[in-house]
C-alpha cells in the first residue's frame, strides 16, 4: 500500500505525438500506483500537466491551464500538481516556473518522465517542492508502463531527440541528440500491440525518423527497420512521422512501395517554398531537391497520401518567398497542411535573425495560404474517383466506412455488416459534395 492508492489522477497533454505517447506512460507509471483515472482536473487528487514549447501559444495555454487549478488545490490540499515534458527543460523559457509556479508540486523534464512515480512517493514523504530537470538520457527511458488510449492505432517511440537544429526550432535544445531504441525491442512491442492487442495501426514515432539506427552500436537505417517490422505476421500496417527530406533515401521509397504493411501516406514537411528561405532555417535541402523527393514517391505510389508543415512569416520572409510557398502547394497538391506562425523562441537562432515579421502580416498569409489549401483539397477528393484503395472497415453511425491510410473516409452502402476493423479494398463509385461513396471488394 502506498499513500497514492485509491486516490485519482487527471493527465493533460499538449504538443505534439510523442507528448500524446509519454501521457500514455504517465497514466500507466498513475495506474501501476494503484489510481483511477478521471476525466475532472479540478476534482483529480493528482493532475500531470504534460507540457509543449514549440509555439508561444503552447506555452501560454500551459501556464494558464495551471495557474487556473491553483483555487482548487486551495480546495484539497492534498492535490499534487506535476509539470512535465518540454516546457520545464528550456533553459530560459518565457515563463520562470521556479519563481511562477511554487505550487507546483513536483516539475521534472523530459528525461525523467520515466521516474515519475519515484518523485511521487518522495514527495507524499518530504512534502516540499521537486524540482529536477536532468540535460541527458539515463539508461532505459521507458518505464515498462502504458495505457493506450486509442485501440487501433498504437504509437510506438523509435527514436529519441532530434541532431538537426533548424534555426526556429526548440526541440534540440529540450529534447537532446539523437538515440535510436534497439530494433529487437521495437520489434517486440510492436508484435505484441499486433498480436496480442489487436492494433491494426502502428505509428512509429522519431523527430527525425530517417535517422534511425545512425546511433546503434550495429549500425542500421529506417528502411531496414521497416522492412523487419513487416515480417511480422498480422493484419496490420505501419506508418511512421515525422521524416526529414534531407535524409530521405531511395530505399525508403522502395520499401514503401513494396511492403503492403507499410501505410501509403507520407507525412514530409517542407516548412518554405523558398530555398532562400529554407537556407535560413537550416533545413540542409532546397524545393529542387524536395521537389524530387515528391516525385519519386508519386511515382512509385500513385495514390499515396500526402501531408506537410508550413512556417509562414519566418524573419526575412518576403511576399516573393511566400508566393514560392503557395506556388509549392499548388504543384504538391497535398491532402492536408498544417500551417504555423513562426513564433520566437529563445535561444534559437532565429529568434536574434533581424528582419522578424509582424504578427498581423503573419496572420495574413497563414489565413491566405489555409483559404488556397482548402480549395485545393476539395479539387482533389475528384483523384479518388474509380480508384481502389486499402482501407481499415469501421462501423460509423450505423454505416460502413473504409478509411483510408491517409485518413479519408469512404461510405460504403449497401453493405451487410459482419464484422470491422480489418482492412479490405474499396473502390470509390460516387462522389458527392466532395463525400466519397463506394463498394468493397473484400482481399
Ligand atoms: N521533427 C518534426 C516536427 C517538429 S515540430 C519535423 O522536423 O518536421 C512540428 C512542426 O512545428 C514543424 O514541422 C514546424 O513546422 C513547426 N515549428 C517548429 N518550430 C516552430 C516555431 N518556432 N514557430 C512556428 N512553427 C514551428
Ligand atoms: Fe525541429 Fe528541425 Fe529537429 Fe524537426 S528536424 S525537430 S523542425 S530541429
Ligand atoms: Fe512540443 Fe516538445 Fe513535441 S516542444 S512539439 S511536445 S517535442
Amino acid at each position: 500500500m502506498n499513500s497514492y492508492e485509491g486516490k485519482s489522477f487527471n493527465v493533460i497533454t499538449y504538443g505534439c505525438q510523442m507528448n500524446v505517447h509519454e501521457s500514455e506512460k504517465i497514466r500507466g507509471i498513475l495506474a501501476s500506483l494503484g489510481m483511477l483515472e478521471i476525466d475532472d482536473a479540478e476534482k483529480a487528487d493528482v493532475v500531470v500537466f504534460n507540457t509543449c514549447c514549440i509555439r508561444e501559444g503552447a506555452e501560454d495555454r500551459a501556464y494558464n491551464n495551471i495557474m487556473a487549478l491553483r483555487n482548487s488545490k486551495k480546495l484539497n490540499p492534498n492535490k499534487v500538481l506535476v509539470m512535465c515534458g518540454c516546457m520545464p527543460q528550456q533553459k530560459n523559457g518565457k515563463y520562470n516556473l521556479k519563481e511562477k509556479l511554487p505550487f507546483v508540486d513536483i516539475i521534472i523534464g523530459t528525461y525523467n518522465i520515466n521516474q515519475l512515480a519515484q518523485y511521487l512517493l518522495m514527495f507524499a514523504v518530504k512534502h516540499k517542492q521537486i524540482i529536477e530537470i536532468v540535460n541527458r538520457a539515463t539508461g532505459n527511458m521507458d518505464s515498462g508502463y502504458c495505457i493506450r488510449d486509442d485501440k487501433i492505432n498504437a504509437y510506438v517511440n523509435i527514436i529519441y531527440g532530434c541532431n538537426k537544429f533548424c534555426t526556429y526550432c526548440i526541440v534540440p535544445y529540450v529534447r537532446g541528440r539523437e538515440i535510436s531504441r534497439p530494433m529487437a525491442d521495437i520489434y517486440n512491442e510492436v508484435k505484441n500491440l499486433v498480436q496480442n492487442e489487436g492494433y491494426k495501426y502502428i505509428t512509429l514515432l522519431g523527430q527525425n525518423v530517417n535517422s534511425y539506427g545512425k546511433d546503434l552500436k550495429e549500425q542500421t537505417t529506417f528502411a531496414e527497420l521497416l522492412t523487419e517490422l513487416c515480417q511480422i505476421e498480422g493484419d496490420f500496417k505501419i506508418k511512421f512521422m515525422t521524416s526529414h527530406p534531407m535524409d530521405f533515401g531511395d530505399d525508403l521509397i522502395k520499401v514503401m512501395k513494396k511492403e503492403n504493411k507499410v501505410a501509403k501516406a507520407l507525412h514530409l514537411p517542407v516548412q518554405s517554398g523558398s530555398s532562400r528561405i529554407l537556407a535560413k532555417m537550416n533545413r540542409h535541402y532546397d524545393i529542387k531537391h524536395y521537389m524530387s523527393i515528391i516525385k519519386k514517391v508519386k511515382h512509385a505510389i500513385p495514390n499515396i497520401s500526402l501531408s506537410t508543415d508550413i512556417i509562414v512569416g519566418f524573419p526575412g520572409e518576403t511576399e516573393k518567398d511566400f508566393n514560392k510557398t503557395l506556388k509549392l502547394l499548388k504543384k504538391v497538391k497535398y491532402d492536408q497542411v498544417f500551417a504555423f506562425m513562426y513564433s520566437k523562441r529563445t535561444g534559437t537562432p532565429a529568434a536574434e535573425f533581424e528582419e522578424q515579421i509582424d504578427e498581423k502580416e503573419k496572420n495574413l498569409r497563414v489565413n491566405k495560404l489555409l483559404r488556397l489549401q482548402k480549395i485545393i483539397q476539395k479539387e482533389q477528393t475528384k483523384k479518388f474517383f474509380k480508384k481502389t484503395f486499402d482501407c481499415l472497415i469501421q462501423q460509423i453511425n450505423g454505416v460502413a466506412v473504409g478509411i483510408t491510410d491517409g485518413g479519408k473516409e469512404i461510405y460504403i452502402p449497401n453493405y451487410k455488416f459482419v464484422n470491422q476493423n480489418y482492412f479490405a479494398k474499396v473502390k470509390v463509385e460516387e462522389i458527392r459534395n466532395h463525400k466519397l461513396s463506394g463498394v468493397i471488394n473484400e482481399r
